[in-house]
């Protein structure tokens, strides 16, 4: 099929398009309306259909006779343990975890939060939870405390699930210990919590606020699938903005379920029955979509994989894995692949093994940078897909298109638009930029179905962050720009949010936390490279005239009191002290100037500077720690710790 032709259907006659689409989705009552809109002006999708998520995902393929598939493959190198399990045992699994649910009073509509290490069960309670018309919320297992109680006050769960405890490479991280401190920081109290008990690590329950998973569940009726609105939500996942408070992204579920659909036909060319493997978290949303539920949805096998790239055992994780079995489809992130390459550069590992069964890897989640993307070519003579996308629109939205037509690659772009995205580029002014001129990445709306209708409880927040800046387009907070041929490059973000090991995070969060130390004046936090990571947090920050502590201990504490506020997550491990930031005379931080001089692209210095000199400082410090070779002997205008 030629890729020009379908995408100009998807975008010319788009409730055509969209509505042919729905049409291969098992509603229980099939949509009439395709798009329009609601009281606020918002886009939906599909407002009359209804169906169930849990059913597509799971309960169809059991009732079209192929429940004896392998729906899920659970390997877990740090556990020692491989699980599969058939489309029917999902079934009983997940029907069984609804009742638990139910009996502890949960109900369409109601919300839950899931904070669970990568174990099957986490997929199951988001399946479950789906299954009753509830929403989940997934909260990544490297969040502290603190960002747990944020959204616990946000979600506002009837239930929370969690586990005993994950395991990060070799060590044990207790959970309930974490999960206890952000209950009890929250202000909203939920009623319940359902305990994974994993036997690395048993943990105490609370008799009457946590009950035991295993034995709620074995103890449940199986619940059945719960009928609801295509436009009732899914869930919620959070997601960094450019404050301390993150933004819930809304999922709902007929658009959804359309949108993964056909990413798995057109964008990922994945046949039913394909083993399709991307190694992420539940707690993203590359875990959402495609390891639970797009593989799901189009009756192919999914890989959960507990471990990482590299140390559980060795970087030949990876292949092993996709030679046992016999992946298809890869997708993870670039850094993972960095991290490979770091450690086994002349890819002796991947020599092990027999890829034979692989079609093609996709990368996204940060910017695949081009001697990762040579060195995988080369190393596994497979296409390797690069594609961008963001948790808002849950789905590519630029990409090759692997279903439709492979196009020729080109290093450093995701290639052209997906359908049902119409992407331009905006000049501050709204104006549309020609070719090669780089500025704001925007989609004109509407969205195609499955990318969010709003924030949680928040339509103010999501006008204000996606919609107002541009009127009649959503601003994706990356900054790129086209070049003659259509291809989409996306150059990195344009707010205060990075992506550290593909994992995104706000330095606005970070400064607010830093400067809440009281030995701090004022402080900045930006991203700065990092071979590995691809980018990684560097704070800057000038401490008030009458502090008495040391810089060791200031730059000590300032990394413990991020890593308990965010998580270890964050990475936040290089504090430099300075002598001042630069500013606007009014007292504005100069961050975007900052951002320019790390992407070290030409800049003129705003005529609002209040010492131009300070430019040149900074320059200098964002250099040497992007070489890591800043340190205390060396400068004695600039100071830095020596966990770099
Ligand atoms: N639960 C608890 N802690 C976690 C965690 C989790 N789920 N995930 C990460 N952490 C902790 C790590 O243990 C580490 O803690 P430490 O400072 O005590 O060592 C810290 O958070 C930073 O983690 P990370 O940035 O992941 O670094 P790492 O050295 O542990 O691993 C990689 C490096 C490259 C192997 C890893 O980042 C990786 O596999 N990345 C793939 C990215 C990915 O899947 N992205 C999702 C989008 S597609
Ligand atoms: P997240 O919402 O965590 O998926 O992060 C989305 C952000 O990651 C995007 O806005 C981009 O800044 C970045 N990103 C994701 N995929 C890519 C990609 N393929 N190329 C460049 N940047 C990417």
């Amino acid at each position: 099929m030629e890729y020009n032709h379908f995408y100009q259907q998807s975008i010319l006659t788009r409730g055509k398009f969209w509505g042919r689409k729905a049409a291969k989705i098992d509603w229980y009552k099939a949509p009439k309306t395709v798009l329009s809109l609601d009281k606020h002006g918002y886009y939906k999708w599909y407002e009359d259909g209804e169906l169930n998520t849990c059913y597509l995902a799971v309960d169809k393929h059991v009732k079209d006779g192929n429940g004896e598939q392998i729906a899920l493959i659970y390997d877990s190198p740090v556990t020692n343990t491989k699980k599969k399990f058939t489309f029917s045992q999902v079934k009983e699994r997940v029907s069984k975890i609804a009742g638990a649910l139910k009996n502890l009073g949960v109900n369409k509509g109601d919300t839950v939060i899931i904070y669970m290490p990568m174990v099957p069960d986490a997929a199951f309670s988001m399946l479950a939870c789906a299954r009753l018309g509830a929403v989940h919320s997934v909260v990544f297992g490297g969040f502290a405390p603190h960002e747990l109680a944020i959204r616990i006050d946000d979600a506002k769960p009837k239930v929370i699930i969690s586990a005993s405890c994950g395991i990060e490479f070799d060590k044990v991280i207790p959970y309930k210990p974490f999960l206890d401190k952000a209950i009890s920081e929250a202000e909203f109290k939920p009623s319940a919590s359902l305990i994974l008990q994993r036997e690395m690590l048993i943990c105490d329950l609370k008799a009457g606020f946590d009950f035991d998973f295993e034995s709620s569940v074995s103890a449940a009726s199986p619940a059945d699938c719960v009928r609801v609105k295509a436009t009732d939500p899914l869930y919620i996942l959070y997601t960094s903005g450019t404050t301390g408070k993150p933004k819930g992204i809304v999922r709902d579920n007929g658009g959804h379920a359309v949108a993964m659909q056909f990413s798995m036909d057109y964008v990922y060319n994945a046949k039913k029955g394909d083993v399709f493997w991307a190694a992420s978290d539940v707690g993203w949303v590359v875990g959402h979509s495609y390891i639970v539920y797009a593989p799901l949805f189009a009756g192919c096998t999914t890989v959960f994989f507990e471990g990482k790239p590299v140390r559980t055992p060795d970087p030949g994780t990876f292949w092993r894995i996709i030679e046992e079995n016999k992946v298809n489809i890869f997708f993870t992130a670039p850094t993972a692949f960095r991290a490979i390459k770091k450690e086994d550069p002349e890819s002796e590992y991947l020599k092990k093994y027999d890829l034979s069964s692989l079609r093609t890897i996709f990368v996204a989640g940060e910017r695949c940078d081009p001697p990762t993307l040579k060195w995988l070519q080369e190393i596994t003579q497979k296409p390797i897909i690069d594609h961008w996308w963001q948790t808002e629109t849950g789905w590519a939205i630029v990409a090759n298109m692997m279903g439709v037509e492979q196009l020729p690659v080109k290093e450093g772009s995701a290639t052209l638009p997906v359908c049902g995205f119409e992407v331009h580029i905006l000049d501050e002014a709204g104006e549309i930029l020609g070719p090669n001129q780089e500025g704001f990445v925007c989609i004109k709306e509407p969205l195609p179905p499955g990318c969010l209708p709003t924030l949680w409880n928040d339509n103010k927040r999501f006008e204000e962050s996606y919609l107002e800046k541009f009127p009649g387009y959503y601003l994706t907070g990356d900054g790129g720009y086209i070049d003659p041929d259509g291809y989409v490059f996306i150059m990195g973000r344009i707010d205060d949010v990075i992506n550290v090991s593909g994992h995104r995070l706000s330095t606005g969060e970070m400064e607010e936390i830093v400067s809440g130390h009281p030995a701090v004046a004022e402080c900045a936090v930006i991203g700065i490279e990092d071979e590995l990571t691809g980018q990684k947090p560097l704070g800057l920050v000038v401490l008030k005239d009458t502090t008495t502590i040391s810089n060791d201990e200031i730059q000590k504490d300032l990394v413990a009191l991020v890593r308990a506020q965010v998580g270890a997550v964050a990475a936040f491990r290089t504090v430099v002290i300075v002598k001042r930031l630069p500013k606007t005379r009014s007292g504005k931080i100069l961050r975007k100037t900052m951002r320019m001089i790390v992407d070290d692209v030409p800049f003129t210095v705003p005529s609002t500077i209040d010492d131009p000199a300070i430019l040149e400082e900074i320059r200098e410090i964002i250099m040497l720690s992007q070489i890591g070779k800043i340190s205390k002997k060396q400068n004695l205008k600039y100071y830095i710790n020596d966990e770099n």
